[in-house]
């Protein structure tokens, strides 16, 4: 008698990252050697399902896959199944029509939230966190953000050799949203003078006491700052106010905004730098290689041991799982008992909050 060949569709959503292409290999490979499965390639993420665009995925057609950035099946934030009333029952119609045992869904909380929403109707998925800004609730390090630090410190290092050379204030404008995770690792790796998150909203008299000061002693600072953060009396700043992609509007400039509202208060001329997308792109680090792989090969086991409903993540450096339900329609930001910013703290690196009388 023929046995069943498990047929397991595998998507990357929202936006794009390093690594994700590592995770394709891994779930692919370790799904053919371990169930004879056929691996199907969705493409576009949900939009390829709500559309029934797929690609087979082979052994030989993913190996060279490991350090190459981007996501070879593509990805996009439109066509959210959410979004409309007959979207979950159109992707559930689809998988079913494609023959789909499982779906193994790779991407940031919007994706998971999808993919939540299809396990609560029955359909057999696994969750891999996928995003530069590390702020996937329920994991402790999502591959992509390695890469990412890694690209934004070698940026910090760039601006620190210019900017001491003219003795300016350089500010220096990571990704991350609503979560300071980029901003507070990379400032740290890259020897920022201050750094400012979205969870700490500052003070911008007390950066400029901060400024004139080091104008003192150093003539030059350097300022690591997320994309999220605002100041005490101010609001986030979008690039654009229109939604984008992800129908939601797209932060960008807050750097410009700190510069101009900076600058009369200080000596020194100011520089701001937005980094972009330049943080998202490129070939994964070595670190981001390894935890892609691991994923990877976790959610491959998940799906042939019929373990669904999860997302694979890491607990104390282990690889260990976490129900869909705790992960969707949530992010997960620096609380301020961090270790690593109370690390930052005790080596003087400010974070812009007001100075409290002595
Ligand atoms: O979620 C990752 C992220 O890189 C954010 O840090 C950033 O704000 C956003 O994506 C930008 O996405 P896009 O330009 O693709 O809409």
């Amino acid at each position: 008698m023929a046995t069943h060949q498990p047929r397991i569709g595998l998507l990357t959503g929202g936006g794009d990252c390093p690594g994700l292409n590592a995770v394709i290999r891994a779930v692919t490979q370790c799904l053919i050697r371990q169930c004879n499965a056929q691996v199907l390639g969705i493409q576009d993420g949900f939009a390829g399902l709500m559309e029934s665009r797929t690609v087979p995925l082979s052994w030989d057609k993913v190996d060279d896959l490991l350090a190459l950035g981007g996501t070879v099946l593509g990805t996009t934030n439109r066509l959210n199944p959410l979004d409309t009333p007959d979207g979950i029952p159109r992707a559930l119609h689809n998988a079913r029509a494609l023959g789909l045992d499982a779906l193994v869904a790779i991407g940031g909380d919007g994706t998971l939230t999808i993919a939540h929403a299809l396990a609560q109707q029955g359909m057999a998925v696994v969750g891999v966190p996928k995003t530069i800004d590390n702020d996937i609730e329920g994991c402790e390090r999502s591959f992509g953000f390695d890469t990412a630090v890694a690209t934004v410190t070698d940026a910090l290092e760039r601006v620190h050799t210019t900017g001491q050379s003219h003795g300016r204030i350089m500010i220096l404008e990571t990704m991350g949203r609503h979560a300071g995770w980029i901003a507070l690792e990379a400032g740290i790796a890259g020897a920022a003078d201050i750094i400012l998150l979205p969870e700490i909203d500052h003070d911008v008299a007390a950066l400029a006491a901060v400024c004139r000061e080091r104008e003192a002693r150093h003539n030059f600072t350097l300022i690591c700052m997320g994309e999220g953060a605002k100041a005490l009396d101010g609001c986030i700043t979008y690039d654009t106010p229109a939604p984008g992609e992800a129908g939601k509007p797209r932060l960008g400039g807050a750097a410009m905004v700190l510069r101009d509202r900076l600058q009369p208060l200080v000596h020194s001329e100011i520089r701001a730098t937005v980094l972009g997308h330049v943080q998202r792109g490129g070939s994964p680090t070595p670190f981001d290689r390894v935890l892609a792989t691991r994923y990877g090969v976790h959610a491959a086991n998940l799906v042939a041991q019929g373990d669904f409903g999860h997302m694979v993540t890491l607990r104390g450096g282990q690889l260990a799982t976490v129900n869909l339900d705790r992960v969707a329609a949530k992010n997960r930001q620096i609380q301020l008992d961090d270790p690593l910013l109370l690390t930052a703290r005790q080596l003087g690196v400010h974070f812009g909050e007001t100075a409290t009388a002595p």
